[in-house]
C-alpha cells in the first residue's frame, strides 16, 4: 500500500513560512535531523490522522470504474507521451482528442511563444481542453524538465543545480527548494516535473554529473526529500508531481561504453554486480517511493549490457513489487528505440519490461498503432495495458487534476519572487565549499579593499546557471532575470573599497590590488554533450589565474558542473572555492566571500588530482585525491 502513512512533510510549509527559513543563518538553523522529527509532529498534528486506507479505496474505485469504461485505444492514447511541437498539418492538435493523448512534454528549452507563465498557461490550457473533449474528457499531464527551478521559463528563479545542494547536505533547505519550484511551476499551468535526478555520479566525466546530489547513495537518499516540496498534499494547490530518475544506474556508467554516437559515458552500461547496484544505486530511489513519488523515469543507460527500458526485473520485479511503487513509469525521450531490434519488438519489450507511459516523443501515431497490434497479437497481455493505465488514472485521480485541469494563476506572484529568489541565495551560500584559505584571504574586508574581480566566469549568468536553463543545452551570457557574482561582490564591497573587472586580465593590469578574485570554470552543457575526457581549466582562465595570482593575494571560484583539473596551479591560489552551478542568485556567493555567512558546504564528490585517477571513489584502496568527498573548511 502506498506509504502514505509518512504523509508529505511538504505539509509543514502550511503551517511555517519560507522566510522563517530563509531568514535564520545556516549556523542558527539547526540541521536537518532535528527538523526531520518536527516535521513529522507538525505533520501529523496538522492534518490529523486521515485514514490513509480510505484514500487508497477511493482512488482504487475510482480507476477501476473508469477502465471499465475504457476502449483499447482509449487506454494505449492514456500510455502514449507526446512533445509539443509534435502536432503540425500533419498531427493537428485536435488528435489530443481523437487519439486521447495522456500527456504532452515540454522538452528542453521547448517554451510557448513569449515564454512568460502567462503564455505557458495558455498552452497547456489549449492542450488540456482538447483533451477534455474527448469520449471520456481523461484530463492529459503536462511535464517539463523544472530541474533547478522551472528553468525553461524566463524570469524563474533558477537553483543550484543538485551536486551545490549535494554540498550543502540540508534536506530541509532542499524540501523547501521543491515547495518554490512546485509554485512556480503551477504558476505556468505544467502538472509534472521531470525532477529529481537520483543519479549517483560516479565519473566526472559524465555530462550529468551536475545533475546528480553526490558520488554517495546517502546525499541523494536524503534529498530526494525535494520530492515532499514538490508533491506536498497530492491535489492541493502548489502541488505538482514528480518523477524520481534515471531508474536505475545512470550515474554509475563506464567511461567509453556510450551506445549514443559522440557521447562518451552517458547512456553508457553501468557494469556491477545486482549487490552493488542496490547498495549503490538504488537506495534513493526506495526513499523515493517511501516519500509516495507519483513517477519513476526510466535510464537510458543498461545495466550487465540490457538497456534499462528492457529490464523487466528491476522494473517490475524489484521497483514495483519488491518495493511497492504504486505510481507510473515513464520512458526517456526515443529511449525505447534504444533497444535493439525492430520497432515492434522495442514496443513490446520495453511495455511487457514495466513501461507504463512512453515519451515518443514524435511519432505518436506509429506508436499507439504498433502497440495495438502488438497487443491484438497477444504479444502484450491486455493485464498489462490494464495496470499501465490504472497507474496512470490513479495520479490523475490522486492529483486532483480531474476536479481541477485547468490552470490557476494562483501562483502567479510566486514566480522568481522575492522570497523564492532569498531560498535560492541561501542555498547558494550554503552549496560552496571552501577547499583552501592560506592566511585567512578569507573572508575579505568589505571596507577599503582594492578588488579585481577577473575570470571567464565572474559576470557571465548564463555559465552560473548552467544547462536546462532557457534552452537545453543551457547558453553563455544573460538570458534570463539575475545576479551575476561580479555584481554580488559589486553590492557587498563596502563604500570605500573599489571593485575592478577584467575578464582576463594581464599581469600589469593584475597589480595595485589588495587581493584578486577569479571566477573560473566551465560554459553550459546538458546530458551527452556535456561527456568530457579531460576536464582541463579553459586557457583564459589559467591565464587569469596566473597573472593575478602572481601579482596579488588571489581567491579562485569554480563555477562548473564538477570538479576541474586545477593541480598545476592550486598551490599559488592563496583561497580556493567550489561553487557549482549556483543559478541566478549570485548575491549568495559574495554573501559568504565578504563573511556575511560561513562555509557549511562539504564536497559531494571527490577532486581528483589528474583525470587518471577517474573513477575514483572514497572507499577505494590508495585513494589519493586533491581534495576528498566529505572536505570542506569553514572560517
Ligand atoms: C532527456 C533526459 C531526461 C528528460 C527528458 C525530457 O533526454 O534524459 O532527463 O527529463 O529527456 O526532457
Amino acid at each position: 500500500m502506498r506509504h502514505l502513512a509518512r504523509l508529505p512533510r511538504g505539509l509543514v510549509m502550511a503551517a511555517a513560512t519560507l522566510s522563517s527559513l530563509v531568514s535564520c543563518s545556516s549556523e542558527s538553523g539547526p540541521r536537518d535531523a532535528e527538523r526531520e522529527d518536527t516535521a513529522e509532529e507538525s505533520t501529523s498534528a496538522f492534518i490529523g490522522a486521515e485514514d490513509a486506507a480510505s484514500l487508497e479505496a477511493k482512488l482504487d474505485a475510482r480507476v477501476r470504474d473508469l477502465l471499465a469504461r475504457m476502449t483499447l485505444d482509449e487506454k494505449i492514447g492514456q500510455m502514449t507521451q507526446a512533445e509539443r511541437t509534435s502536432f503540425n498539418a500533419t498531427n493537428p492538435t485536435t488528435d489530443i482528442r481523437d487519439y486521447g493523448i495522456g500527456s504532452i512534454l515540454s522538452g528542453g528549452g521547448s517554451t510557448p511563444e513569449g515564454n512568460t507563465p502567462e503564455a505557458w498557461r495558455k498552452m497547456v490550457d489549449e492542450f488540456q481542453k482538447l483533451a477534455l473533449s474527448s469520449r471520456l474528457g481523461i484530463p492529459l499531464l503536462y511535464g517539463a524538465d523544472a530541474v533547478h527551478g522551472h528553468g525553461n521559463v524566463y524570469g524563474a528563479t533558477v537553483f543550484p543545480h543538485n551536486l551545490g545542494l549535494g554540498a550543502s547536505r540540508n534536506a530541509n533547505l532542499v524540501r523547501w527548494i521543491g515547495r518554490a519550484t512546485a509554485e512556480e511551476v503551477s504558476a505556468t499551468g505544467v502538472h509534472w516535473t521531470f525532477s529529481p535526478c537520483l543519479c549517483v555520479v560516479q565519473d566526472e566525466r559524465w555530462g550529468r554529473s551536475y545533475e546528480s546530489f553526490g558520488e554517495e547513495p546517502e546525499i541523494a537518499t536524503s534529498l530526494s526529500a525535494i520530492i515532499d516540496g514538490y508533491q506536498g498534499l497530492p491535489g492541493r494547490p502548489g502541488s505538482i508531481l514528480a518523477a524520481a530518475k534515471h531508474y536505475v544506474g545512470d550515474g554509475g556508467t563506464k567511461f567509453g561504453t556510450s551506445t549514443t554516437e559522440n557521447y562518451l559515458i552517458d547512456q553508457g552500461d553501468t557494469q556491477v554486480s545486482e549487490a552493488e547496484l542496490r547498495a549503490r544505486h538504488l537506495p534513493p530511489f526506495k526513499a523515493a517511493v517511501a516519500r509516495g513519488v507519483s513517477t519513476v523515469m526510466a535510464s537510458f543507460s543498461s545495466w550487465n549490457g540490457t538497456k534499462m527500458h528492457a529490464q523487466k526485473y528491476l522494473l517490475t520485479d524489484v521497483l514495483k513489487k519488491e518495493l511497492g511503487f504504486k505510481g507510473f513509469i515513464v520512458s526517456d525521450w526515443h529511449a525505447i528505440e534504444q533497444i535493439p531490434g525492430d520497432y515492434p519488438y522495442q514496443v513490446r519489450t520495453s511495455i511487457n519490461a514495466g513501461i507504463d507511459m512512453v515519451m515518443v516523443p514524435f511519432d505518436y501515431k506509429p506508436f499507439i498503432t504498433t502497440l495495438k497490434a502488438e497487443v491484438q497479437a497477444g504479444n502484450v497481455a491486455q493485464s498489462r495495458i490494464d495496470d499501465a493505465v490504472s497507474r496512470i488514472l490513479r495520479e490523475k485521480f490522486r492529483f486532483g487534476l480531474f476536479e481541477h485541469p485547468y490552470s490557476s494563476d494562483r501562483y502567479a506572484d510566486s514566480f522568481g519572487s522575492k522570497a523564492h529568489r532569498a531560498l535560492a541565495r541561501k542555498a547558494v551560500q550554503e552549496s560552496l565549499v571552501l577547499l583552501k584559505n592560506e592566511g585567512r584571504v578569507l573572508p575579505l574586508a568589505s571596507h577599503g579593499t582594492r578588488i579585481l574581480v577577473a575570470g571567464t566566469n565572474a559576470d557571465d549568468l548564463g555559465n552560473q546557471a548552467g544547462g536546462w536553463t532557457i534552452t537545453w543545452q543551457g547558453m553563455s551570457g544573460h538570458h534570463t532575470m539575475g545576479t551575476t557574482i561580479l555584481e554580488g561582490i559589486r553590492q557587498t564591497a563596502g563604500k570605500r573599497s573599489t571593485v575592478d573587472y577584467v575578464k582576463t586580465p594581464t599581469a600589469e593590469q593584475s597589480s595595485g590590488y589588495d587581493v584578486g578574485i577569479v571566477v573560473v570554470g566551465e560554459t553550459p552543457y546538458a546530458e551527452g554533450p556535456g561527456d568530457r575526457a579531460d576536464l582541463p581549466l579553459r586557457a583564459e582562465d589559467q591565464a587569469a589565474i596566473d597573472n593575478v595570482c602572481g601579482a596579488t593575494k588571489c581567491v579562485v571560484v569554480v563555477v562548473s558542473g564538477r570538479p576541474l583539473i586545477l593541480t598545476d596551479r592550486v598551490n599559488t591560489m592563496n583561497a580556493l572555492v567550489a561553487a557549482w552551478l549556483p543559478g541566478t542568485e549570485g548575491q549568495g556567493v559574495a554573501d559568504v566571500l565578504f563573511g556575511r555567512r560561513n562555509f557549511v558546504g562539504k564536497l559531494p564528490i571527490t577532486w581528483p588530482k589528474s583525470i587518471s585517477q577517474l573513477p575514483s571513489h572514497k572507499d577505494d584502496p590508495g585513494y589519493d585525491p586533491l581534495f576528498p568527498y566529505g572536505f570542506g573548511l569553514k572560517y
